[in-house]
């Protein structure tokens, strides 16, 4: 028998709740991908880039063309250079730049900071490297870091903290304030930054997203990670990218080129010349998403399931304690998928220890007006 390296890694719940959807017929507002397609140039592009030979390895880095229009982006979004050359990589998805970093500088022993709920590749990507997660549960309803409890994990085995700004699952956004708190804290330490920004361009309501690219201290410390397949609505490309300073990106490099050594090719020709000729896209991508968060709420204002508006992201947080407060998490999505036809993801697995009276489900509004209008009617329903 082998004995597994991840004892506690089994099929994870969106793979299960998107079989249910299917097996079932329901709506699937479970796992968090589009049911619309990205755009017909982005697309088009594609299969130009393959007629015109683009199909040999990429450069190990990311194709140049690729880097130049995301240091282009960053200028432009948050006021920084950085070198596309030495401080970007494209990478196979942000979960593979997630691990590469991990990889790159967690060592047996070493803890791992991460905030609960959190997105489910972290931890067993920091046990692989063969150090330990700490975690540290976000403060309800509002799901802001609660420092006390941070500090108290902060000890000298402590080698990285990873965020995740706008947060999956709550949709939260982290405060530029709350990045100085963290900076004061970790300032004298030998501590390092993963920074999982890949909704950093859903934030609603005239916000702006506060990227550790544009906390010129924290950034020295960090990898900060994001993802064409969010941005560009193509997330079946599984296309991302990490920025980190030269130093640390040297290190990540070393990673990634044992890991998958490139990207694909034709697709990130595609992404260059896609973000060249329609810089629009990133800035009408808030209100786009924004217009699905008020039409899903807006319908939801007439079922029993309460709610605070997502400030980020395209999921929304529903409290169903007045409807059946006797089913945990788990079993309202099953109940909801199997019973009314919409699949949900619970909040609990996001945790390591969820709280008791956890009454949460996790919908995913990234999908076209119709879908929306029949998930709606049918929770209305309930
Ligand atoms: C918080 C978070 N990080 C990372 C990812 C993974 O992105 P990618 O599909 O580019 O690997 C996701 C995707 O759902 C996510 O929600």
């Amino acid at each position: 028998m082998i004995e597994s390296k991840l004892p506690n890694v089994g099929t994870t719940i969106f793979t299960r709740m998107s079989q249910l959807a299917a097996e079932t017929g329901a709506l699937n507002l479970s796992q968090g991908f589009p049911d619309f397609d990205g755009p017909a140039a982005l697309r088009e592009a594609v299969g130009r880039h393959i007629a015109a030979g683009h199909n040999q390895y990429a450069p190990m880095t990311g194709l140049p063309a690729l880097r130049e229009q995301v240091a282009a982006k960053i200028a432009l979004c948050y006021g920084q250079t950085v070198s596309a050359d030495s401080e970007i990589t494209i990478t196979p998805g942000a979960t593979q730049a997630i691990f590469c970093a991990i990889q790159a500088v967690i060592r047996p022993g070493d803890e791992v900071i991460v905030f609960d709920p959190c997105y489910d590749s972290y931890e067993p990507s920091v046990e692989l490297a063969g150090g330990r997660c700490v975690h540290v549960p976000l403060a309800l309803p509002t799901f802001d870091i609660d420092w006390q409890r941070f500090s108290d994990a902060l000890n000298p085995r402590t080698r990285m903290v990873i965020l995740n700004s706008p947060h999956n699952p709550s949709g939260a956004l982290i405060s530029r304030e709350a990045l100085d708190r963290l900076a004061e804290f970790i300032r004298d330490r030998d501590i390092y930054l993963v920074s999982d920004e890949v909704y950093e361009h859903l934030v609603f309501d005239g916000q702006r997203h506060a990227s550790v690219l544009a906390h010129a201290e924290l950034y020295q410390r960090a990898f900060v990670v994001s993802s064409f397949g969010k941005t560009y609505h193509v997330t079946g490309w599984k296309t991302g990218y990490v920025v980190a300073p030269p130093a640390l990106t040297a290190e990540l490099r070393k990673v990634h080129q044992y890991v998958s050594f490139c990207g694909v090719t034709p697709l990130q020709w595609a992404l260059a010349d896609f973000m060249l000729e329609h810089p629009e896209h990133i800035a009408e991508l808030p209100a786009f998403y924004q217009s699905k968060r008020d039409l899903f709420c807006d319908l939801l204002a007439g079922s029993r399931f309460r709610f605070t508006r997502a400030a980020g992201t395209y999921f929304q947080l529903v409290d169903y304690s007045e409807i059946r407060p006797d089913l945990d998490d788990l079993a309202m999505a099953e109940w909801l998928t199997r019973e009314h036809g919409v699949a949900a993801i619970p909040v609990s697995v996001f945790y390591q220890a969820p709280p008791k009276d956890l009454r949460l489900v996790r919908f995913c509004f990234a999908k076209r007006e119709e879908t929306l209008g029949q998930a709606a009617e049918k929770l209305c329903a309930i």
